[in-house]
């Protein structure tokens, strides 16, 4: 069985987790858009791993990591994890490939995701991740990237980033007043790294393909979530990918007809860390308490996530644009204590009322949520085992959730380690 894991919200969901149970029943786990903006968090057994490219499934020893063609790879990020895993334990050795089609993300990236968010005014900023992303996703689709198998010839990439290394300056220094990068430090770095990542790297689509063939289950990893998709997201307050269910598609090279299952990962609540608009936003108070109960920091920035209540006209938007077959609940665990439970069903937007998810930023940005009430629960639920042992509120609160979205629920976490899972 094949199947893609989504993010259904603003990133952030809980996937890691998701992703790491799932991998138990699958032979490969593939990452297909992003890049280490990512930050998924998988505890076991009383240890935290934190990834930012590898997928997900490399804490099972013996399951196979691909980073498609639609990963933007940062060489030195991924290094890094494959040494940090490595050291605790987590042999990555000939089990983790890459995409020789995926693009890299070079010093020059980072450098101008950096000046283009300084350069924006209070309100205009994305609050990227700083992890140059859009800038490597732009010259992707300008056509200046360079990928891993261009380091496979030094005197073609010599060409190629010499033209690179000149457009660039010409920006860096004209509209940024910044000083110019050197073509010798660049080439040198590619020089530093070239070895190391093409030993990682091979026909990605392929693979898939021939293990898809031979019967093997693969798991399509998603990275951010639905409302930061580059075409079904609060553009501009996006991340540069599709990091809606198509991204699965273009970003490995596998086809629709290979995929079996859509899982959407919905928190019980909503976060959005970074700016932009946030309709189902918590006022002062609640707040930091659920932002405090829930830990919602930034994995990768360790900046703190704003938090809201469940949002069932993005969820529905993200059911619409995934087809999700199911959802997988996370974090319902946080809302212990709460009184009452909140849930945004529609918006009002400059006076009319609507069920829709608006396009326009500034719409959206207007939307004022119209929330119906539940009752909340006391009890703590992080020793839940099955259905029946949830507060009755709570499995009001989760029906209510499948009606609005019209999507079943199979899954429910109710914290953050592998065993705090409900399967329905
Ligand atoms: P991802 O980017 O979607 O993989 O999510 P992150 O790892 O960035 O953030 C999710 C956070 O919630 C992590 O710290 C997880 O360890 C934690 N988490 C996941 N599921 C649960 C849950 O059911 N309850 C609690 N309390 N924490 C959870
Ligand atoms: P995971 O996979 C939450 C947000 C940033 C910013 C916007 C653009 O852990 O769910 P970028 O650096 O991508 O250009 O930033 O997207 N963002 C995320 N928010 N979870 C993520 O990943 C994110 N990756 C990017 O905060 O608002
Ligand atoms: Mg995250």
């Amino acid at each position: 069985m094949n199947r893609i894991l989504i993010g259904a919200q603003w990133g952030d969901e809980g996937k890691g987790k998701v992703i790491d149970i799932l991998a138990a029943k699958s032979d490969v786990v593939v990452r297909y858009q992003g890049g280490p903006n990512a930050g998924h968090t998988i505890k076991v057994h009383g240890r935290k791993f934190v990834l930012h490219l590898i997928p997900s499934g490399v804490l099972y020893p013996k399951k196979v990591c691909v980073i498609g063609n639609g990963v933007v790879i940062d060489p030195e990020a991924l290094f890094e994890e494959i040494d940090m895993l490595e050291r605790g334990g987590v042999k990555v050795r000939g089990r983790l490939f890459i995409s020789d089609q995926a693009h890299l993300i070079f010093p020059y990236h980072l450098l101008m995701d950096r000046l283009r968010e300084a350069s924006l005014k209070r309100g205009k900023a994305i609050g990227t991740t700083k992890r140059g992303i859009g800038p490597c996703y732009a010259d992707k689709m300008a056509r200046v990237g360079i990928r891993v198998c261009d380091l496979k010839s030094m005197s073609y990439l010599r060409q190629r980033l010499s033209d690179v290394v000149r457009e660039r300056n010409a920006v860096l220094t004209k509209v940024y007043k910044h000083k110019p990068i050197s073509f010798k430090k660049t080439f040198a770095y590619c020089k530093k790294i070239r070895s190391r990542l093409l030993k990682l790297a091979i026909d990605t689509p392929k693979y898939l393909y021939e293990a898809s063939r031979a019967g093997k289950d693969i798991l399509f990893e998603g990275a951010q979530g639905t409302l930061l998709d580059v075409d079904h997201g609060t553009y501009p307050f996006v991340t540069s990918s599709n990091a809606t269910v198509g991204g699965a598609i273009t970003g490995t090279g596998i086809a629709p007809t290979f995929i079996d299952r859509i899982l959407g990962v919905v928190k019980a609540y909503t976060t959005r860390v970074g700016e932009g608009p946030f309709p189902s936003q918590f006022p002062a108070g609640l707040m930091e308490i659920v932002q405090k109960k829930g830990d919602e920091f930034g994995s990768t920035t360790g900046r703190p996530r704003r938090c809201g209540w469940f949002d069932a006209v993005i969820a529905g938007h993200a059911v619409r644009i995934n087809g999700l077959d199911a959802m997988a609940i996370m974090k319902l665990d946080v809302l212990s204590g709460l009184k009452e439970l909140k849930i945004a069903t529609a918006y009002r937007v400059n006076g009319k009322v609507t069920r829709d998810y608006p396009h326009a930023i500034n719409e959206f940005s207007a939307a004022k949520p119209i929330y119906e009430t539940m009752k909340g629960w006391d009890e703590d639920i992080t020793g839940c085992k099955k259905w029946s042992d949830l507060p009755v509120n709570a499995r009001k609160y989760l029906k209510r959730l499948e009606q609005l979205t019209g999507t079943p629920i199979k899954i429910v976490s109710v914290g953050s380690q592998r065993h705090q899972t409900i399967f329905l």
